[in-house]
């Protein structure tokens, strides 16, 4: 097995940062670094990664959290606030969230200790989409929600064409449904920021066709059979 794929199976990265930290020289296979990225390892192999031996997890693990507000979304917090993992009680296999939610937004977050699944989730060419519910404050105009379906710039970067549904208006805020497929950081608050409207709430409510649906706050579930089948098929594409 290619050393990229054998670390993203252990649970620990995507198959892209395994190669980063292959080529940085931070993996060792029978004791001698290995900074060759294509290597193949074989059976009876030790591959370490920072010192500790590491192997391929058993069995995939896909986890679908509805992530509170004031969770960060990584294993561990040098300032020791809560974080994602906080959340899942029995959980005993290694898992990773995919890709980032601020700690101020809620949501849908997907968890999972199969690197190449994570990969193809984050990675912009399968573009993907992302749905999200936006509390904004004041009234969007037609205008604005114009400008945000065609892209908004967002200090060098333009932002692909986004599908916006308004919820509800009221004169103090509005609940906007936004769809993009590019995970650029905070990109919901900038691009609402950069039309003159404030997210005052956002939540993720679906990644593809993956629908948060009425799963609680703060609990999480195991992936039905039927939605992964969803992501492999997406996987073959
Ligand atoms: N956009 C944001 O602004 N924040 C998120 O957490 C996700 C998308």
């Amino acid at each position: 097995m290619r050393l990229n794929k054998y670390i993203a199976s252990a649970g620990i990265c995507s198959r892209r940062k395994a190669d980063a930290l292959t080529e940085n020289g931070n993996v060792k296979v029978n004791g001698l670094v290995v900074r060759e990225m294509g290597y193949d390892v074989k059976e009876g192999d030790v591959v370490e990664l920072g010192g500790r031996a590491i192997k391929p997890a058993d069995k995939r693990v896909c986890i679908i959290l509805n992530k509170p507000k004031g969770y960060i979304t990584s294993a561990s917090d040098a300032q020791n606030r809560p974080t994602v993992m906080d959340l899942l009680g029995d959980v005993s296999e290694r898992v990773f969230p995919v890709g980032r939610l601020d700690c101020d937004t809620a949501g849908l977050l997907i968890l999972t200790n199969d690197g190449a699944l994570s990969q193809m989730l984050t990675h912009p060419k399968h573009k993907i989409h992302k749905t999200y519910h936006a509390k904004v404050s004041g009234l969007l105009s037609d205008e604005r929600i114009a400008r945000l379906r065609k892209g908004v710039d967002l200090g060098g970067f333009v932002t692909a064409p986004a599908k916006l549904r308004v919820l509800r208006q009221s004169e103090h805020v509005t609940t906007v449904e936004i769809r993009i497929f590019e995970g650029k950081n905070r990109q919901v608050r900038r691009m609402f920021a950069a039309v003159g409207n404030k997210v005052v709430e956002l939540e993720r409510v679906a990644v593809g066709d993956i629908l948060l649906g009425r799963l609680k706050e703060g609990h999480y579930r195991k992936m039905t059979h039927r939605e992964l089948a969803y992501l492999d098929a997406l996987s073959r594409k």
